[in-house]
């Protein structure tokens, strides 16, 4: 029972090295590109970088979801409920705000011709980029309560 529960921390960690790592580069990557070409290419790293997200997303979920489930004292504490509260927050925020505003910006990158960037799309990405800073936020609070445990 406790190798299984060291397990699952493992694997825990690991997914939060893996998956987060790349998460909190995903804007950054996009802002060096400095024509159509360079941009479009960039979002194509961003989309194979989004994949580890998901991966290390959902195992960090499930994991630690597992150790609460091994260890019933975890739901009575304030930073494990409190993870799990901003996390499903977090998750939610990707299909109810970040996709409809990443969907015009995938049509812009689509459908324009020629090599110099419009303004539209620093407008759209102006927009993007600051719900996307909002669930890195949030993440840092997660893993500042996973490390610190302060209640
Ligand atoms: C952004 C998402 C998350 C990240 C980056 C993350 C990261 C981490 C890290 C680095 C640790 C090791 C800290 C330490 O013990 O010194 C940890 C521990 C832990 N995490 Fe998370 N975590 C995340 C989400 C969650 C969620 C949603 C849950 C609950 C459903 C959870 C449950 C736990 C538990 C129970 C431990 C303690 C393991 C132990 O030491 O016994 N985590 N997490």
């Amino acid at each position: 029972m406790d190798t299984f529960y060291r397990v699952l921390v493992f694997i825990h960690i690991i997914s939060a090295i893996l998956g987060m790592g790349p998460g909190f580069i995903l804007t950054t990557v996009v802002k060096s590109g400095k024509n159509m070409t360079e941009l479009r290419h960039s979002y194509r790293i961003r989309h194979k970088l989004h994949i580890f997200v998901m991966v290390g997303g959902v195992l960090l979920l499930v994991t630690g979801l597992g150790m609460g489930l091994m260890h019933h004292y975890l739901f009575q504490m304030g930073w494990y409920v409190t993870s799990l509260i901003l996390y499903l927050i977090a998750l939610a925020i990707g299909p109810l705000v970040l996709s409809p505003r990443s969907k015009p910006v995938k049509a812009l990158l689509a459908s324009h011709t020629g090599e110099e960037i419009p303004e539209e799309y620093w407008r759209l990405s102006k927009v993007l980029f600051r719900y996307e800073h909002l669930e890195n936020v949030i993440f840092l609070i997660i893993i500042t309560l996973m490390i610190l445990k302060p209640f």
